[in-house]
């Protein structure tokens, strides 16, 4: 589905990818683990289009995505839910969601239909769907980030740090909601701080430090090595 080859990128001096792999398929749940600073969300705008590459190769469905713009590459299925959420205050949770479709360019009928799986996945969100998103909770803002990244038809959903600032039983309700749709067929490449949450719930995962992969495995593996994943996260 989706397969990056060596990346390596820098932001001005700092160099903030080093020779990153990686490969996540249909249905599966990847992590990508690591410390403040050690490059996780420079991987996710290396791969959403978003961070210019140094070298390396990206490949999305078997097509070479290197150079191709972020806005195209959402609406051919790649779609990235951004750190700190960046849901547009002053609109309804409904418009939000309606905009994330709208980028895309879907129809009216694939926008309602969408919007119908939203409601059923996130029922508080169909509550709420009418009130300025900005008056959401936090958990809610992230549901709804979430949710508009699926307004996009997603086959690969990358998420920034779900969890970020989060109670702890709306973080179970967010990664079991990651879990699902990944058992529904999509791929998942989830960013997290929180280690051992992301290792629950992932298929595999790597370690990222200083913008490179210090270790990577299944999940249930890393979890067996907990005290030398976490030596790496320090
Ligand atoms: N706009 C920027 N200008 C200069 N350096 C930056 C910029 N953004 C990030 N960096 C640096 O790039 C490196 C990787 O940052 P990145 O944001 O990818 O890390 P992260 O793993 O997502 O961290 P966090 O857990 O804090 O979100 C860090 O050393 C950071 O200081
Ligand atoms: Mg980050």
């Amino acid at each position: 589905m989706i397969q990056a080859k060596a990346l390596c990128a820098a932001i001005g001096a700092n160099q903030v990818l080093r020779d990153v792999s990686l490969e996540i398929a249909p249905g599966e749940l990847f992590a990508v683990i690591g410390a403040n600073g050690a490059g996780k969300t420079s991987l996710l705008r290396a791969l959403s289009g978003l961070l210019p590459l140094q070298s390396g190769a990206i490949t999305f469905e078997g097509r070479n995505i290197a150079r191709v713009p972020a806005h195209r590459l959402s609406r051919s299925g790649l779609v990235h839910v951004p750190q700190g959420r960046q849901i547009i205050p002053g609109l309804t949770v409904r418009d939000n969601l309606e905009i994330g479709a709208q980028n895309v360019g879907l129809s009216r009928h694939a926008i309602a239909a969408r919007l119908d799986e939203q409601w059923e996945r996130f029922p508080v969100l169909r509550q709420r769907q009418s009130i300025d998103a900005a008056a959401l909770s936090g958990g809610e803002q992230q549901m709804l980030a979430i949710a508009r990244g699926l307004m996009m038809q997603p086959r690969v959903l990358m998420l920034d740090e779900p969890s970020l600032g989060l109670a702890p039983q709306i973080v179970q309700l967010i990664m079991q909601t990651l879990r699902d749709l990944a058992d529904q067929g999509l791929a998942v490449l989830l960013v997290e701080q929180v280690a051992m949450l992301a290792l629950e719930v992932a298929d595999r995962a790597m370690v990222l430090r200083n913008g490179a992969c210090a270790l990577s495995g299944p999940s249930a593996e890393l979890l067996g090595s907990r005290d030398l994943v976490n030596s790496y996260l320090s």
